[in-house]
């Protein structure tokens, strides 16, 4: 499979590269400067230059899926929170679907379903996961939404739970788990449709995943 991975240089993203390689996927990852080519080209990706806030055209040509995770961070504002995370990715989303890209995995959040779930300051950031959530529920793209809690730098240990919708918990999970439930939801179609929450866990995430087929 072709992947296109948007936010490649980022936490998750990168192990998210890092992984799909490992499997024997094409990756083309999007960069914002050229300086950090070298690094993915290392890896044995195909950089591309884009930017959420500016130039798309022509960046999700060509491949069979696309992985979002992308984000303007928990410190840049309001503001950007709009710019990026919500119209950044309905922009992806309208890329796919203008060029017949039809997979998009995308990285949401914890509580996105419902915003006023969240602490106070991250409620702006919710809302708009929940909106950019649901235009991609809407846009007839073949989805996967992956809502994690709190993310770690801590290695992946391939053991996850999913809540479907939610769970009712806090909690965290590495960001190399969220990279490979990512992953194994781009080689396992039962995933196809799903919007699920994801905290560290028990199950193999292989089992995690292909269960997200009996709530179909
Ligand atoms: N942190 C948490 O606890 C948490 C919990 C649940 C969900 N999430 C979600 O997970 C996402 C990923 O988190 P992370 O910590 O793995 O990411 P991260 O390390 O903060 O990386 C963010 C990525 O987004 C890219 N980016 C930012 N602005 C961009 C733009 N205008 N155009 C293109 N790319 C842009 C960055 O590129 P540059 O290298 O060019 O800056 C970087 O690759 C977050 O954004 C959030 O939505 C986070």
């Amino acid at each position: 499979m072709h992947v296109l991975v948007i936010g490649a240089t980022g936490g998750t993203g990168n192990a998210l590269v890092r992984d799909l390689l490992r499997r024997g996927h094409a990756v083309r990852a999007m960069i914002r400067d050229r300086g950090q080519a070298d690094a993915l080209v290392g890896l044995g990706a195909t950089p591309v230059e884009g930017d959420l806030e500016g130039e798309l055209a022509g960046v999700v040509d060509g491949v069979d899926a696309v992985a979002f995770c992308a984000g303007s961070g928990s410190t840049t504002g309001p503001d950007a929170t709009l710019r990026v995370d919500l119209h950044g990715a309905v922009r992806v989303i309208d890329e796919c679907v203008a060029a017949d890209v039809p997979r998009l995995v995308m990285l949401s959040s914890m509580r996105a379903d419902d915003p006023l779930r969240g602490p106070e300051r991250l409620r702006h950031y919710l809302a708009a996961m929940h909106a950019r959530d649901r235009i991609l529920i809407g846009s007839g793209l073949a989805a996967t939404i992956v809502r994690p809690g709190r993310l770690l730098h801590d290695p992946g240990t391939g053991r996850v739970r999913t809540g479907v919708p939610r769970l009712e918990e806090r909690g965290e999970i590495p960001r190399e788990d969220v990279a490979a439930v990512m992953a194994t939801c781009l080689e396992d179609d039962r995933s196809i449709g799903a919007t699920f929450e994801l905290l560290s866990g028990e199950t193999p995430v292989a089992d995690a995943v292909a269960a997200l087929g009996q709530h179909g």
